[in-house]
């Protein structure tokens, strides 16, 4: 949520920081920003994209090897040139680019006018860019000092870097809730909300943890306490290539994506699966299988696909290894004073492993006294951080803000877990265990062959993109793959869709059935097959249009539905896996036909780190 980038060095800072935010856009396109600190300081800012910043700012002056660069996705104050970051503070001394939310910024603005400031923005933003001004001033303390004092005043998140035209030699760069990286290279550094900017220049890298301060010039770097307690910089090897995070020929990041697949789940389960199939490896819960197995209840928190991916955990952990499993949304759990025993095990799924509503229930469990555990795809991000234990999905950088791949590798994770653990308490045997991580290993491969029907999928699309509404019905295992469906619907295309349970349609959803209404139905053979056939022919009797995912070779569902979309054959508690391939598809065509924003859909943000 929202996209940081900075640079300092002998280069030419305007490139990097361009090419920094059309890397970050993804967290954020309402409005960018650019700062560049020369003889003559320069700042620009336009709504919109980044491309739109780029030809706001072509022609004019971009000297300079000090400069830091923000897109936007507005929290206080609407998407517009004024508000866009960077922010000047009133006697133009510091710059700030800043994501997080200043919570007490109104009090603090308050007190500013009273001092004589003045604000030409909405922003909390500004209001720290004036509270250092402010405390540099008055108290004609160094820069440095004055972001730390100012800093300790606040209330709410902020990862931030400021430049101040007194000191022209620096970049102050400070966290707390969202996240921070420095690329470390040869007499230049770095920052960026996420190491995406970074990856091509170097691959040496410092997170900022909470309450870090870093004063970097371009051939130093000390990193402090915001109590001015000296830190060890402690600097990481990057594990990403630049090849990740390119469309590669894709006309999207999330077709690429999609097509991904076969390949982010052979990663999440390489070098974990014994090749013979007799067993499961995963590293990082190694200490902590005790509490998994004596665990009273699973909770799983989460948000967005992630917690879609978390119900089909629930059936997972329930079906195989016969222990309750609660899935909460993160913003309820944490707020709504749950029940969290000491030997419940707390499962955090998070793509980014930043969402802010996830981060805080995780510290609400902790606090509760149980075990956390995390699933998170971004290495190195907060949650895996701050968990006692976890396993990395491997699906690599997912760019698309509709997520796709990350999904497939949450539910991979989830199933090895469900497995090992069904295994350890005995609730399957070795050869049943066995069988079924053979299961998994094909999926890849099915997969494969799910996405052939790409060319189908596309000309259904072309079919129904004009529909105002849509219904996704799946039971059992394929109900969080219909809400899921219906979320990449309205994600990215804007047409309302509603997920239900097949069964429930009767309750509600059945009323607004006509000949326009497309409903799109997982159905493959399962152990509900039976019911879901008689769920169709209650559509088709309400001449409702029925686009069926169905098992290869099903003539009893094709005789029936308008449109069939065939998936290989699995066992039904990987069918998910399969079965959201087409829906995928099919969203990604809709929203591509109707000219809409693929990779950036409006309103959304990849990584949620306000609540
Ligand atoms: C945002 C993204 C979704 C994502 C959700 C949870 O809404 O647009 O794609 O599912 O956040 O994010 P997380 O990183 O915690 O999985």
């Amino acid at each position: 949520m929202c996209g940081i980038v900075g640079y300092i060095g002998d280069k030419q800072a305007y490139p990097i920081l361009i090419k920094g935010l059309q890397r970050l856009e993804y967290r954020g396109y309402d409005s960018a920003g650019i700062a560049l600190l020369n003889k003559q300081t320069v700042l620009y800012k336009q709504k919109g994209k980044v491309s739109d910043l780029e030809a706001h700012i072509s022609g004019r002056t971009t000297d300079g090897t000090i400069g830091i660069g923000h897109t936007r996705w507005a929290t206080h104050g609407e998407p517009n040139n004024v508000n866009a970051h960077p922010h000047s503070s009133f006697n133009n001394k510091f710059i700030v680019i800043h994501n997080g939310i200043i919570e007490n910024y109104s009090m603090l603005k308050t007190k500013l006018i009273k001092r004589g400031y003045k604000f030409s923005s909405e922003t909390d933003t500004e209001v720290l860019a004036n509270l250092i001004e402010f405390i540099y001033l008055t108290g004609k303390v160094t820069a440095e000092l004055a972001v730390r004092l100012a800093l300790s005043k606040v209330v709410g998140a902020y990862g931030l870097v400021v430049m101040c035209k007194d000191e022209p030699d620096k970049l102050i760069a400070a966290r707390k809730g969202s996240p921070l990286v420095i690329g470390v290279g040869q007499g230049e550094y770095f920052i960026a909300s996420d190491a995406t900017p970074i990856v091509e220049y170097t691959k040496s890298v410092i997170y900022l943890n909470d309450d870090d301060v870093a004063v970097i010039k371009k051939d130093e770097l000390k990193l402090k306490t915001i109590d001015n307690e000296d830190l060890t910089p402690k600097i990481q090897e990057l594990d990403l290539d630049i090849g990740e995070i390119d469309k590669m020929g894709f006309d999207h990041f999330m077709l690429k994506e999609i097509y991904e697949q076969p390949k982010a789940i052979s990663d999440t389960f390489r070098g974990r699966v014994r090749k013979d199939h007799s067993d499961i490896h995963l590293g990082g819960l190694h200490e902590v299988w005790d509490d998994l197995e004596k665990a009273r209840r699973i909770i799983i928190i989460a948000c967005g696909t992630s917690w879609h991916a978390g119900l089909v955990g629930e059936y997972l952990f329930e079906e195989f290894a016969r222990v309750p499993v609660e899935v909460e949304y993160s913003s309820e759990f944490r707020y709504r004073k749950p029940i969290i025993f000491s030997d419940d095990v707390v499962i955090a799924i998070s793509q980014s492993g930043e969402t802010a509503d996830t981060l805080a229930a995780i510290r609400i469990a902790k606090e509760a006294g149980a075990k956390v555990l995390g699933i998170c795809n971004v290495v190195g991000a907060s949650i895996p951080r701050e968990t006692d234990a976890g396993v990395y999905t491997h699906a690599g950088p997912e760019i698309g803000v509709a997520s796709t791949k990350a999904f497939t590798a949450q539910v991979t994770v989830l199933t090895m877990m469900a497995l090992k653990l069904a295994n350890k308490k005995n609730k399957i045997s070795d050869d049943k265990f066995s069988s079924l991580i053979n299961e998994l290993t094909l999926i890849p491969e099915k997969i494969e062959i799910a996405l052939k029907a790409n060319k189908e999928i596309e000309r259904i699309a072309a079919l129904y993109k004009d529909s105002t509404n849509a219904l996704y019905l799946g039971r059992g295992f394929l109900f969080p793959v219909a809400l899921e469906g219906a979320l990449k619907l309205k994600e990215i295309s804007y047409i309302h869709a509603e997920g239900y349970p097949a069964a429930e349609m009767k309750h509600g959803p059945i009323a607004l059935i006509d000949e326009q209404m497309p409903i799109i139905i997982a159905a493959t053979k399962d152990s509900s097959y039976e019911k879901i056939v008689s769920n169709i022919q209650e559509v088709k009797a309400r001449k409702g249009i029925v686009i069926a995912v169905v098992t290869e070779g099903d003539e009893t569902i094709k005789g029936m539905a308008d449109h069939v979309i065939e998936v290989p054959e699995a066992p039904e508690h990987l069918a998910p896996l399969l079965t959201v391939i087409p829906l995928q598809l099919l969203s990604y065509h809709v929203a591509v036909m109707r000219g809409c924003n693929v990779d950036q859909p409006r309103n959304l943000a990849k990584s949620v780190t306000v609540e």
